[in-house]
């Protein structure tokens, strides 16, 4: 896709093209962050679609996706370059072998040819006709010194490698980070970037996910697999499950050839949707209780029992 020939309507069906579906409210966000520049920081739930917005926009920009996957004690030598000192070190001892001597290789072993990319490095670098799309996933893991080194890259685009120079991006790519709120993000890099929260989806929307990643699935399973997610969000699990939960139930209940939601298929496949033991044990008293009315469900209204 163009980005000069981008709308707000086009993202939003060019992403629904390729699967993901994507609200009005995001697509502006992707429109508004592509037209002046900005990175987009994404926060939500787990497996609400984060990660997936910069995959799919990666596609539909028929770009390349970089990614830099955060986690805590991520540095900046790991996120933007290192020297490849094994290959430094085979060059110098060629180079005493066949010259006696190491001086002048000095120069050359400290050149782009010996230095390992990281995506940082490689996202400032890519060129090509369409900006790369950088993905800096789970920033919230990364401690505050990376946030605060992460502040620089993405204010000027630009990077300083001592011995060889400054590098400056040629096309800014598009920038998404995401993060799932395990701690706050600093103010500072929050100001740089466009947010957006993504939230639990509603019926509608999810019906829509399942139906577009399993067409084969039969509607009123799909409606059903909805209404049952709709009620155990409401209710107070250690974990509340996402989309990702949804999608991977929806393909074992496929996989199982079941047509429809009864208590025993639920109790023999929770563990698509529930990973922890004591959401398992509050989801049968919930079932035994009757809190979680799966009557309700069956009849595909998911309301809530009174
Ligand atoms: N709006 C959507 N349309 C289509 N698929 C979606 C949507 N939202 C989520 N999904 C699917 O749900 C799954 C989880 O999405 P993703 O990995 O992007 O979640 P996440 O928010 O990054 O989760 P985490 O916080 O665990 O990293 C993926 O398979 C993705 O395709
Ligand atoms: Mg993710």
């Amino acid at each position: 896709m163009n980005p000069k020939k981008l709308t707000i309507e086009n993202i939003q069906e060019a992403l629904r093209k390729q699967k993901y579906i994507c609200d009005r409210s995001l697509a502006t966000v992707v429109y508004l962050s592509i037209s002046v520049g900005k990175p987009v920081l994404l926060e939500g739930e787990a497996g609400v679609g984060k990660t997936e917005v910069a995959k799919v926009l990666a596609e539909v920009m028929e770009t390349k996706l970089i990614r830099l996957q955060c986690y805590e004690g991520l540095d900046a030598n790991t996120a933007l370059y290192e020297w490849n000192y094994p290959k430094q070190m085979l060059r110098i001892k060629l180079e005493e072998v066949r010259r006696g001597d190491r001086g002048a290789v000095e120069t050359e072993i400290f050149s782009e040819e010996y230095l390992v990319k990281r995506p940082l490095l490689e996202a400032i670098q890519s060129d090509g006709s369409t900006p790369a799309v950088l993905l800096i996933d789970e920033i919230d893991r990364a401690d505050m010194e990376f946030e605060a080194f992460l502040l620089e890259v993405l204010s000027d685009f630009q990077i300083t490698i001592p011995e060889i120079g400054t590098i400056r991006a040629k096309l800014r790519p598009y920038v998404f980070l995401t993060s799932n709120r395990t701690r706050e993000i600093h103010d500072a890099l929050k100001r740089r970037c466009l947010y957006h929260w993504i939230d639990y989806p509603t019926f509608e929307k999810e019906y829509e996910i399942v139906m577009t990643k399993f067409p084969q699935v039969r509607e009123r399973l799909a409606r059903q697999i909805c209404a049952f997610m709709q009620q155990v969000r409401q209710m107070n699990f250690y974990k509340r499950p996402g989309v990702a939960e949804t999608l991977d139930w929806a393909a074992a209940l496929i996989t199982l050839s079941r047509h429809e939601l009864n208590e025993k298929t639920v109790q023999e496949t929770m563990g698509c949707v529930f990973k922890h033991r004591e959401d398992l044990h509050h989801l049968q008293e919930e079932l035994a209780r009757h809190k979680l009315d799966l009557d309700a469900v069956v009849k595909e209204t998911g309301a809530p029992a009174a």
